[in-house]
């Protein structure tokens, strides 16, 4: 087969991208495929040129969606796939951009009776207000200290943490300068863990072992630097060493999730566990980091799937 691998993107996770797209190209050739990089730069321009790609495009089997955050995890590329009629992997243009979004993910789940982090929404002039969001924050009963995300990223980035109104305003806007939708929400003191879930060819779709991070102690929290620093100390126990019961009660939470969004091909769910209460969702990625080291990959091989194996799966379920 002739698969396409697209990387890169104008989104702060550009980089990022560039590394999962090239740990999937490789998987493609080791598969037998054809792999045919095709790159996003930073300005959201095809390296190849447009026309160029949409011919190589339309020629290709199936693409495989490397790319993470705006431009290729909201729907955008998925739409433009769907208008040349070829098969990609993953979610749809609807699961994707819910996906992407943390405020409307949010939203979503609650209407579904799914327990996710408490917080507040900030759009447009709101997030030039520090002193209104915190009202907003007494208002839903979230106490310092908080979280700061913008509502469309990802890899941590822009993301700060608030103990104090000076401090909640200068998080504001340095999310704010990544997205004119922000989220602030409530510190969840406990663990964090992740589930992967993978569809097959013949439609079943099964959740992997989970995975709970031990953060970089280093680190304020599981950001961009315990997240892809070489040196970072992060530490991923697969299986995560939680109650049976509490294991089997995230994995028919993670495929919930997966079905109430309507995702396709892939997914990973992102838990808290705080010390005082039951697990919460924290987001759902429908492009999750796919570089060799990352928790998606690493979390199938616990169940006996190769890298490359993951990468058939995805390519079979897509063209099935
Ligand atoms: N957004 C990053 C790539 C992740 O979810 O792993
Ligand atoms: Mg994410």
């Amino acid at each position: 087969m002739k698969v396409a691998v697209v990387m890169g993107g104008a989104s702060p996770e550009h980089d990022v991208s560039l590394a999962s797209g090239r740990g999937i190209a490789d998987a493609v050739t080791e598969l037998g495929h054809t792999a045919v990089p095709l790159v996003l730069d930073r300005s959201d321009e095809w390296a190849d040129g447009l026309h160029e790609t949409i011919d190589i495009l339309r020629s290709v089997d199936v693409v495989l969606i490397g790319l993470h955050g705006e431009g290729g995890e909201d729907g955008r590329l998925q739409g433009f796939l769907e208008q040349l009629k070829v098969p990609y992997v993953g979610s749809g243009v609807t699961a994707s951009a819910v996906g992407l979004d943390k405020n409307l993910t949010k939203a979503v789940l609650s209407a579904h009776g799914i327990p996710v982090t408490p917080g507040v929404r900030l759009f447009g002039a709101e997030t030039r207000d520090a002193e209104g969001a915190l009202q907003k924050l007494k208002a839903a009963d979230v106490d310092f200290p908080v979280f700061v995300k913008p509502a469309n990223g990802g890899s941590s980035f822009g993301v700060g943490r608030a103990t104090d109104l000076a401090s909640l305003g200068a998080a504001i806007t340095a999310a704010a300068e990544l997205d004119p939708q922000v989220l602030v929400e409530k510190e969840m003191i406990g663990r964090e863990v992740d589930l992967a879930v993978l569809q097959f060819p013949d439609g079943r779709v099964e959740v992997g072992p989970a995975l709970e991070i031990i953060s970089d102690p280093s680190q304020p929290f599981f950001n961009a630097t315990a997240k892809y620093d070489a040196e970072s100390a992060t530490q991923f126990l697969i299986p995560a060493p939680l109650e049976p019961e509490l294991t089997e009660q995230l994995k028919r939470t993670a495929l919930e999730v997966f079905e109430i969004l309507g995702c396709a091909g892939l997914a990973r769910i992102d838990f808290f566990l705080p010390a005082d209460g039951g697990p919460v969702v924290n987001e759902i990625n429908t492009l999750p980091g796919f570089t060799p080291a990352s928790q998606f990959p690493r979390m199938w091989a616990a169940n006996g799937y190769s890298y490359a194996d993951i990468i058939g799966v995805l390519i079979d379920t897509a063209v099935a």
